[in-house]
């Protein structure tokens, strides 16, 4: 009996693999076939690295995206009685972000709708940050996610298996098919979640460095530009802010130190580059949202985000007023010699803190709350020999000796002092239609 599927998926692996363009109606069948199990897994791995060798076109990647969503349910945030805008980081080390930035905007009327994931390797998950609060969940509902949204007007929810489940089937082969690091198969991945989940408009923050996906400022543009397009093709008004990830946001790596840094920033304080990209993302979703002239620095001297905060973490079964859990163990690295910093890598104090318990290896692994890491020092200060730098928290003291072996390595004090950094690089906004 012949097949009654509309086409062979070798006939579209071929396509790709030519160097040719697919038609809509290939994307659409290739990626539904794949979910529904017709296309097997050898043959999505051989159309992935056509992709990653060949790339894909502007419309391809939008229909790929637009496939993508078509595979699973989307969440209608249509009935709020407030626009929507959310925010996706490309994932870095010791961000926070998210955490205060929620709240900051909900206190202007405005609904954020996030929906996140747990941390894989060297960088942290959102959800296992907020767990470290006691009592806070992220299991939700669709109507009850839609309920905090219309009353507080952010929230922090775990993405339902049924959400672009392409993408889960996918993101897997790719983690084992040496194809993960293709920028129109990142773009379609990420902005086909994001889509997926109702926002009306979208802010990227798009991270540049040695702890970031995009270790060059030219890939992690054309990366913005991808994904700030789809989101353009999309009917989401989207916009990207390039940002630095060669050294850790603020002073805390790891769930319940970001936490309390985080709590820092939304009563006004806490460290200078963590307040200033909460406050450049949060001004660049307002403008999407038609509020252009919010004035996001006094919502959080004068207590509306902390007060947000607060009503959200309740919200969602947490206790704002419980103290954090820390670690039994810790163990402090103080400086050699005289100097100035000059290296505090991102990458190695990513993966330091992750060694300590505070991230997982596999799916399956449960994190440390308490674990992680405590800096002392911010990149260009001088010290002095015996001057605290780094503080590493765990349970679990055996791990110490691994930790240290990564952090050491990306310390270092040098006789001058080194360029100040430039934060935030350049916003990328998008072209006209495709
Ligand atoms: N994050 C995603 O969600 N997808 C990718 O492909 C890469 C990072």
């Amino acid at each position: 009996m012949g097949s009654t599927e509309r086409f062979d998926a070798v006939d579209i692996i071929r396509i790709k693999r030519d160097g040719g363009q697919w038609e809509d109606s290939h994307i659409a069948w290739v990626v539904d076939a794949y979910t529904r199990g017709v296309v097997s897994e050898e043959q999505m791995a051989a159309l992935a690295m056509a992709i990653f060798l060949r790339g894909m076109s502007r419309r391809e990647v939008a229909s790929w995206t637009e496939a993508m969503i078509a595979s699973g349910t989307t969440l209608d945030l249509g009935a709020l009685p407030r626009p929507t805008v959310d925010k996706h980081s490309t994932g870095g080390v010791g961000d926070k972000i998210t955490l205060a930035l929620g709240p900051l905007v909900a206190s202007f009327g405005v609904a954020v709708p996030q929906l996140s994931g747990r941390g894989l390797g060297h960088t942290g998950g959102t959800l296992d940050k907020l767990e470290s609060i006691p009592g806070w969940s992220p299991e939700l509902s669709a109507p009850r996610m839609r309920a905090i949204l219309g009353e507080v007007g952010a929230v922090v929810a775990a993405a339902s298996a049924d959400l672009a489940p392409a993408d889960r089937k996918l993101y897997a082969l790719r983690d084992v098919t040496g194809t993960v690091d293709s920028i129109p198969l990142i773009a379609s991945s990420i902005m086909s979640k994001k889509i997926a989940e109702g926002t009306s408009g979208l802010v990227l923050d798009v991270k540049v460095g040695s702890g970031a996906f995009m270790r060059s400022l030219d890939e992690a543009r054309e990366l913005a530009r991808t994904m700030v397009d789809i989101g353009a093709d999309a009917g989401v008004a989207t916009r990207a802010l390039l940002t630095n990830m060669d050294v850790p946001l603020g002073r805390t790596i790891g769930n319940a130190l970001e936490v309390r840094e985080a709590v820092e920033v939304l009563g006004g304080g806490g460290p200078s580059d963590v307040r200033e990209l909460t406050c450049a993302l949060a001004r660049a979703m307002l403008e999407i949202a038609g509020l252009p002239d919010a004035e996001v620095e006094e919502a959080l001297d004068d207590g509306r985000a902390m007060d947000t905060w607060r009503r959200m973490v309740r919200a969602q079964g947490g206790d704002p007023d419980a103290p954090l859990p820390t670690a039994r163990h810790t163990h402090q690295v103080r400086a050699q010699r005289e100097g100035y910093v000059d290296t505090l890598d991102a990458l190695a104090l990513g993966v330091g803190s992750w060694r300590l318990g505070a991230g997982r290896a596999r799916k399956e692994d449960a994190v440390q709350a308490a674990a992680g890491i405590e800096l002392h020092v911010e990149h260009g200060q001088r010290v002095t020999p015996g001057q605290p730098l780094l503080t590493l928290h765990t349970d679990t003291p055996e791990r110490m000796d691994r930790a240290l072996e990564a952090v050491l390595p990306g310390l270092g004090i040098g006789p001058k002092q080194p360029p100040a950094r430039t934060l935030i690089y350049e916003t990328i906004d998008a072209h006209p239609g495709a």
